[in-house]
């Protein structure tokens, strides 16, 4: 498996090994996966019979301003590790973003996107994880794209990690209410992603974990779980700027019946309070 040093990688390999799965894991220092001959390298050194591809640029912010770079890391090298495990017959099960919608859901109320909606991406890492999944499609026909959502999880940055930093810093916060989606909890969409690698079902599935909120509602079930006191308070998406627009809803579900169903968003939030607490 490819990023396996990031927050969500590193918990795939884990299960898989715990799986008693011969798992290998690389990342950035192993070797750069834009480079296609570094793609082929190592996946040549480890014949894998199934990829689980989480490396990737995350920073959403930031790919406004360094599209190319983006462009390189979830398209470029998506489309060279999916060649390298087509060349030696693997399957590839490749992560990707609710960020791929728009959030202009037209439906009142609106209704959770499905794998069949169309695709609009607002911004630059949106654009770069879409020209991603084209790329692996168009390289392997035995892929599994998984699209995921406002992830969470140890070991790396997140947004539950930073509101608990917050919370246990300050009397009261400001989140935004008018933005909507599905929390996932990686010790949730890990599974998922074995279940996929082990099966034969191709194309796109969304894996997110269950239900919906706002960031609003996340922080207050977050700090409602970890015993925080800290008041919450309501802002909204034009009063909070960020570099990178946000889709205002991009729920997510799933209309495929092979699609692994995630637990409820709440149950993850719980979940990652533990791990953070136990180290499990
Ligand atoms: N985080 C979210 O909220 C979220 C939401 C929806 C979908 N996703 C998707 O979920 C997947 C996992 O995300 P994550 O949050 O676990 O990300 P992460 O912690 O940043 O892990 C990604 C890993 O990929 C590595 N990497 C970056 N460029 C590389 C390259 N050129 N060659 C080889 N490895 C490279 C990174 O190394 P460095 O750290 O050294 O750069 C990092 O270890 C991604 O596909 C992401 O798009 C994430």
């Amino acid at each position: 498996m490819t990023g396996a040093a990031g927050m969500l990688g590193h918990r795939v390999l884990a299960d898989a090994t715990a799986r008693g799965w011969d798992a290998i894991g690389v990342d950035l220092p192993d070797g750069d996966l834009t480079d296609p001959a570094v793609a082929q390298d190592l996946l040549e050194e480890h014949t894998p019979d199934a990829v689980v591809h989480c490396a990737a640029f995350v920073d959403v912010d930031r790919a406004e301003e360094h599209e190319d770079t983006a462009l390189a890391v979830n398209a470029d090298a998506s489309a060279n590790v999916a060649a390298a495990a087509a060349m030696l017959g693997a399957r590839i099960v490749a992560v990707s973003t609710d960020y791929v919608f728009d959030g202009k859901m037209l439906a009142r109320p609106p209704r959770p996107y499905v794998e069949s909606d169309p695709t609009a991406p607002l911004g630059a890492y949106g654009r770069t994880k879409l020209a991603g999944e084209v790329a692996i499609a168009g390289h392997n026909p035995n892929h599994a794209i998984a699209r995921t959502a406002w992830l969470f999880g140890v070991g790396g940055k997140n947004f539950p990690d930073t509101m608990l930093k917050a919370g246990a810093a300050r009397d009261e916060v400001a989140v935004v209410t008018d933005q909507v989606g599905s929390p996932t909890w990686t010790g949730h969409l890990s599974p998922a992603l074995l279940d996929l690698a082990a099966s034969d079902a191709v194309g796109v599935f969304h894996t997110a974990g269950g239900g919906q909120c706002s960031w609003h509602a996340l922080t207050v079930e977050l700090y409602r779980l970890a015993g925080l006191a800290t008041r919450v308070n309501e802002t909204t998406a034009a009063e909070f700027q960020r570099p990178a627009p946000r889709p205002a809803w991009s729920v997510l579900a799933t209309e495929r019946d092979e699609t692994p169903r995630l637990p409820a968003w709440q149950d993850g939030v719980a979940e990652y309070l533990n791990e953070r607490e136990n180290g499990s």
